[in-house]
């Protein structure tokens, strides 16, 4: 068993009632490779922004749980060794699907994890939720929920249909499970095409679509229902316009991919809501600077040329996203 607090990370309890206050999110990224994870603490170590990295399932059978966890470690040294005195970084199990593999987790030296019991019927979640909870807390590391169902495909995560969180649930299910933080669905969804072209308009001067708004009256009356309580909006990339274009200039296929705009996303940071997801984002950011490469080189074979571009091209998205959209930055000095 490894404490997170050995590896000098910190759970999200401090943080989260401190961006509730303060009417602002922290950023949540996810990571799989080297590549983002030093572009994730580049941006927040500039900024000084308390950041949240998020391992999905996937990323840990993609790239070993083991070697993820030591980077994650490896990355508050590097924070420290870019000037950041005090880094204030979670290790955060994205979507866990199991009370096992929080378990794992956490004695691994996670500070903190989602357990995701959204698809299960409500006492099921509760359940689940409770038993996770009650391991977590013996260690003091932070729980986040999920109620509602988010519509969205991508590896570890799918769903047909999304369903609003129902603001009449709320207080039972977490006095029930003494979650420290609940994903709620209000319209945002996993993946690069989170609504169809037929939920949206088209903005007749470019032809792109522009999505329907997400339900701000649902999120309203939770937000009253559990005052001052950390709300966490998954689903949450914008999926920016530039990066589809480049990629769709440079001999990819992302027809009509849309996301949530960014006007939204500055709302929601200003609520209760106070953990934004994002990882498709940086996908897009990868993918872009590397099919850019690929075609204006294309006798390039050095990684380091291809993915060098893609890391600086990260660090502007979460750069980005934590001073014009969150609002995090300078709140960890
Ligand atoms: O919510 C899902 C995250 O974007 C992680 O995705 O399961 O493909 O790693 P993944
Ligand atoms: P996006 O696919 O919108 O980036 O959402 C990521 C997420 O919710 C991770 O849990
Ligand atoms: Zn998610």
């Amino acid at each position: 068993m490894v404490s997170y607090k050995e590896l000098g990370l910190v759970n999200t309890r401090a943080m989260f009632a401190k961006a509730v206050k303060g009417g602002y999110a922290i950023p949540a990224f996810n990571f799989n490779n080297m590549e983002q994870l030093q572009a994730i603490i580049k941006a927040s170590a500039e900024t000084k922004s308390p950041v949240i990295l998020q391992i999905s399932k996937g990323a840990r059978n993609y790239a070993n749980q083991t070697l993820l966890r030591y980077m994650a470690e490896g990355a508050v040294q590097y924070a420290k060794e870019l000037g950041w005195r005090r880094p204030q970084i979670v290790l955060h199990l994205d979507h866990g699907d199991s009370y096992e593999l929080c378990k794992n987790c956490i004695q691994m030296g996670f500070s903190s994890v989602m357990i995701d019991g959204s698809s299960l019927p409500y006492d099921e979640n509760v359940a689940l939720t409770k038993k996770v909870v009650r391991y977590a807390h013996r260690y003091d590391v932070t729980v986040e929920a999920e109620l509602g169902v988010l519509a969205g495909v991508e590896d570890e995560v799918s769903a047909e249909e999304s369903h609003y969180t129902k603001p009449e649930e709320v207080i039972d299910f977490v006095t029930k499970t003494g979650c420290d933080s609940l994903a709620i669905s209000i319209g945002t969804s996993h993946g690069a095409y989170k609504f169809k072209p037929e939920q949206c308009t088209r903005d007749p001067k470019t032809g792109k679509l522009v999505p329907p708004p997400l339900a701000f009256d649902v999120l309203k009356q939770i937000e009253k229902k559990l005052p001052g309580f950390p709300i966490v909006l998954h689903g949450s990339s914008s999926v920016p316009q530039e990066y589809v274009d480049i990629i769709n200039t440079h001999g990819g296929k992302l027809p009509d991919a849309v996301g949530i705009p960014e006007e939204q996303l500055r709302k929601a940071a200003k609520s209760a809501v106070c953990k934004i997801n994002i990882d498709s984002d940086s996908r897009l950011a990868m993918t872009a600077a590397v099919r850019k490469v690929f075609v204006e080189k294309p006798g390039e074979f050095d990684p380091r040329k291809y993915l060098g571009p893609a890391r600086d091209e990260m660090v502007k998205l979460y750069k980005h996203k934590i001073i014009n959209v969150l609002g995090s930055d300078g709140k960890a000095k």
